[in-house]
């Protein structure tokens, strides 16, 4: 096999798969080494699409049984198939992760199958599953490895009592109780799923509100929300052990506030405090700094502190641990390395929680703005309002819009809606163009849709939306 390329690639994560699709359409010598059975990394294996695949039919269970009979479909004894729920998700992972190798075929990217390391400042050294060992040369390297789950000290994750995202994605039974560990993005999404299929579930959270980084309107709603889907939070609290007994775990707890302790015995707990750079000692041992949170340190042109070698996704000192950010990432490196100017807007990354509701945000939080002591307006409106929420009876959530007070620019934008991921992108694309409010309340928006409520949100900032 050939061993000598232009750029090899450690890692089929976003990052990695996308960063090979692009170099090799640019005609740059390519291969991208995966240890994994599957392409796609966290993401398409035990992340954002099986998460995604289970949200989506845990929705279409709860909505059977709480909301068909409201619009007049009478549905008799509903039966919950969790093995086959569980398996058309594999089903989905399966088709995707095979999609990424026709991809890599169809553009002639090189598969090499194996745990790839840094060995040397321009090879790459590869141990495949059976312990063999092969060296390739890289005029290019390009790290990519993503991250994995964190947990708390003195709490070990056995993937079976105590899970990450990972075990909760593949619970063969439905947890009677489930306690949640961090009220962030994987926290909620999972909290959601398991609530829905019949669990009692408790989120624990450090801090007094959950969905820290996005703005707090709209955390302070989405909490709300989330209480009426009979979800229980205990906000203010730090988890101080967990521990497991006849197949039961016991999670003690302090209230930071008022120091009161309490106890919670569930079935299951998942540990959702965050992710951390999978990064191994060849990184360091070749003299590629790090930061102090142990991400590698890149340049605006995505190269480390080593010639030549650069990273990109979760591993790196830029951006939200986000796969579209890391998909971005990879398409700007490959473009650098051929010689081009590729460059990722980091004031415009959204990021989505695939909740029902669902909540998205763009840009800047009005917390934000304040501390950067810029003038701002607000425009908001309500699906209470939004004909189209309406006839769905998806009346939970808005869209707030925050610009500058004297240019009217777009600033940033937070929204709650069913739709909202999918209603995001155009103010991503609005932010890109450095769009005003102006300039998104003269755009004619469809009607009856969800998206009428951005426009009146933009009018809103102006005090003149007309169903509101
Ligand atoms: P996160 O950073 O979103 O949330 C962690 C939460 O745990 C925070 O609310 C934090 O305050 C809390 N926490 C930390 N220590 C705690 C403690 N000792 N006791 C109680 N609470 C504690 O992290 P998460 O949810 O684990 O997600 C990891 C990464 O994966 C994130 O960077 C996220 O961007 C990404 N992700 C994105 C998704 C999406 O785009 N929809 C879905 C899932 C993950």
């Amino acid at each position: 096999m050939e061993n000598n390329f232009d750029v090899i690639i450690i890692g089929s994560g976003p990052g990695g798969y996308v960063c090979a699709i692009r170099s090799a359409q640019l005609g740059l010598k390519t291969a991208c080494v995966e240890s994994r059975n599957t392409l796609g990394g966290t993401c398409l294996n035990i992340g954002c699409i099986p998460s995604k695949s289970l949200l989506h039919s845990s929705e279409m269970y709860h909505k059977a049984q709480k909301e068909f009979n409201n619009v007049g479909i009478e549905v008799e004894n509903i039966k919950l198939n969790l093995t086959k729920m569980m398996n058309n998700k594999k089903k989905s992972v399966l088709t995707l992760t095979k999609g990424i190798e026709f991809l890599f075929k169809k553009n002639k990217v090189t598969l090499l199958k194996g745990q790839g390391i840094v060995s040397e400042k321009n090879t790459v050294s590869i141990t495949d599953e059976k312990g063999k060992k092969s060296s390739y040369k890289a005029k290019n390297i390009v790290i990519a490895t993503g991250s994995f789950p964190t947990s708390l000290p003195g709490i070990k994750i056995d993937e079976k009592i105590i899970v990450s995202s990972t075990g909760a994605l593949s619970f063969e039974k439905i947890p009677k109780k489930l306690v949640v560990i961090g009220g962030g993005y994987i926290g909620l999404e999972l909290s959601s799923v398991w609530s829905r299929l019949g669990s009692d579930v408790t989120v624990i959270e450090f801090l007094d509100h959950i969905i820290p980084g996005m703005d707090k309107d709209i955390s302070a709603e989405f909490l709300k929300i989330l209480k009426q889907q009979g979800i229980n939070f205990q906000l203010e609290s730090k988890v101080t052990a967990v521990n497991t007994a006849n197949g039961k775990a016991i999670v003690d707890f302090i209230n930071n506030k008022t120091n009161k302790k309490e106890k919670i015995e569930c079935d299951k707990v998942l540990v959702a405090v965050g992710r951390k750079p999978n990064i191994g000692n060849d990184i360091t041992k070749l003299g590629i700094k790090l930061d102090d949170k142990n991400k590698i340190q890149v340049n605006e042109k995505f190269m480390t502190s080593v010639e030549n070698i650069y990273a990109i996704g979760d591993v790196i000192n830029k951006g939200p641990m986000l796969a579209h950010k890391a998909e971005d990432e990879g398409i700007a490196v490959a473009e650098i390395i051929n010689g081009q100017a590729g460059h990722v807007n980091y004031n415009v990354i959204p990021s989505v929680i695939y909740t029902s509701p669902e909540v998205a945000m763009v840009g800047k939080t009005e917390e934000e703005i304040k501390k950067e002591n810029i003038k701002y307006k607000i425009g908001k409106f309500p699906f209470l309002a939004n004909s189209r929420a309406k006839v769905n009876s998806e009346k939970e959530g808005f869209v707030k819009i925050i610009v500058d007070e004297k240019t009217d620019k777009v600033l940033g934008v937070s929204i709650i809606s069913n739709l909202a991921g999918t209603m995001i992108a155009e103010l991503a694309l609005a932010m890109e163009f450095g769009a005003s409010a102006e300039d998104i309340a003269r755009t004619c928006h469809a009607h009856p849709t969800h998206s009428e409520a951005v426009k009146e949100a933009a009018l809103a900032v102006d005090k003149r939306p007309i169903h509101f």
